[in-house]
């Protein structure tokens, strides 16, 4: 298996170009299976949950092409199967986002429920209450969520916890339903709008997104559509923090500086020097920052996502910061790894108390989740001599090239074989 080795210190110099986001593109994927015409998503990041959910997809019948690098081009009129299995689900969460697609294609759906996970429990039940208002039957079975219907009906779907694929899931529900459809407490994650223009331009008829009620007016079929998948914030923020942990300057490229806001402020705060131009970000470290709190929450607030970069750069930061994690229950699994680099980090139910140390010492690392591996490489980055992270699949999952991109701004940094 690959592990990657870093020996920390150098000082990151230059530009990086930012992929389009993984979690919009995984949506736009499962969206084009409503209609039977041929689909090109552009700007698509290499990565591994690509590569999964494309398989996932050439297995029910549908042809998914990649001529050109980072287009995909799918086709799903040769659609045959409606089952989603354990082995796929398990390897990657959002494969539930086939659940409503395949539902409104094929009137039935079985998709394995996803059990538990490195970062929690993640339950989908949002997304079934939501298809039985619509008026889907739904029932458990050996493991698997079995729903069907006929047409699905507009209906009022309330949300008591703001949650990303299950307003996906509904938004893709209801494009096709009978009728109106209004989410309420709906996602407002850059990523939903970004699915809610692909789905305009297949011909729905959606309002409201980027607020907390999204509205839908069903119609009887959508078509074929190219569409263009928005920049990654959760990787632009890794390389943001890529340059204040190594006291290093890096310009972004090609990403919406506004959809990382959150994260700008708490930088800022820290004695981070930020500038955003256009669809450029430039990120200056001088080496010497203050502690700074944060408390994640549902967007505009601070991503789950970037809240173990972030802690990364608080374990050298002076002086004491709290890291409240608010939406996932279970995500302070890089913690222990961090304590081994030497960071003073204390844990208590959902905080975490981050003492500033004089610097990190590299040392043999283990992958746990997608963004616990990406805070891990930024650890070694910064701390003094080599480190080891093992299970690299976690990173490779999430990240499009990110050695390759590291090591071209300055960064000492392999991959082993
Ligand atoms: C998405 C992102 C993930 C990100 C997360 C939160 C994708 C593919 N993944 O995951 O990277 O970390 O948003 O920003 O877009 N919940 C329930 N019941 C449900 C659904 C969710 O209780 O039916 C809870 C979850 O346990 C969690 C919270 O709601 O505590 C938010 O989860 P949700 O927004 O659904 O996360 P995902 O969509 O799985």
């Amino acid at each position: 298996m690959d592990k990657i080795l870093v020996r920390g210190g150098n000082r990151l110099k230059g530009e990086i170009v930012i992929s389009g986001a993984k979690n919009a593109a995984l949506p736009a994927m499962a969206a084009s299976l409503l209609t039977s015409d041929k689909v090109t998503i552009s700007n698509v990041p290499q990565l591994g949950d690509v590569k999964t959910a494309s398989k996932l997809l050439g297995e029910i019948g549908v042809i998914v092409e990649n001529k050109k690098p980072n287009v995909l081009e799918i086709d799903s009129s040769d659609l045959n199967r409606n089952e989603v299995p354990y082995e796929l689900v398990k390897t990657m969460r959002a494969s539930c986002l086939l659940l409503a697609p395949l539902l409104v294609r094929c009137g039935e759906v079985r998709l394995s429920l996803p059990g538990g996970c490195a970062i929690g429990e993640r339950p989908i039940n949002l997304h079934i209450k939501g298809l039985e208002a619509m008026g889907a039957k739904i029932r458990l079975e050996h493991g698997y969520i079995i729903a069907s219907a006929n047409r699905l009906v507009g209906n009022r779907v309330y949300f008591d916890t703001s949650s990303v694929t299950g307003t996906e899931n509904i938004m893709m529900a209801a494009v096709l339903a009978e009728g109106e459809t209004a989410i309420e407490n709906a996602a407002k994650e850059p990523e939903i709008g970004c699915l809610a223009n692909m789905l305009r331009s297949m011909g729905a008829k959606i309002e409201g997104d980027g607020t907390d009620t999204i509205k839908i007016q069903g119609v009887s079929s959508l078509s074929g559509c190219r569409h263009t998948i928005i920049p990654d914030r959760i990787e632009t923020g890794t390389f943001m923090v890529a340059a204040a942990i190594t006291g290093g300057e890096l310009l972004l490229k090609d990403t919406v500086p506004q959809h990382s806001e959150a994260l700008i402020v708490k930088l800022r705060e820290l004695g981070v020097e930020v500038e955003e131009k256009g669809s450029s970000i430039l990120v200056r470290g001088n080496g010497e920052h203050r502690s700074v709190d944060i408390s994640t929450s549902p967007y505009p607030g601070f991503p789950t996502d970037m809240q173990a970069q972030f802690m990364a750069l608080l374990t050298t930061a002076q002086g004491s910061a709290v890291v409240t994690e608010n939406v996932f229950e279970n995500r302070f699994m890089h913690v222990a790894e961090m304590k081994r680099m030497g960071a003073d980090i204390k844990v208590k139910g959902k905080s975490a108390f981050v003492k500033g140390v004089k610097e990190l010492s590299g040392a043999p690392l283990m992958a746990t989740d997608l963004r616990a591996s990406a805070s891990l490489i930024l650890a070694a980055l910064a701390a003094n001599g080599e480190s080891t992270i093992s299970r690299v699949y976690h990173l490779d999952r999430g990240y499009e090239r990110i050695e390759e991109k590291l090591l071209r701004v300055g960064a000492n940094i392999e991959r082993l074989k």
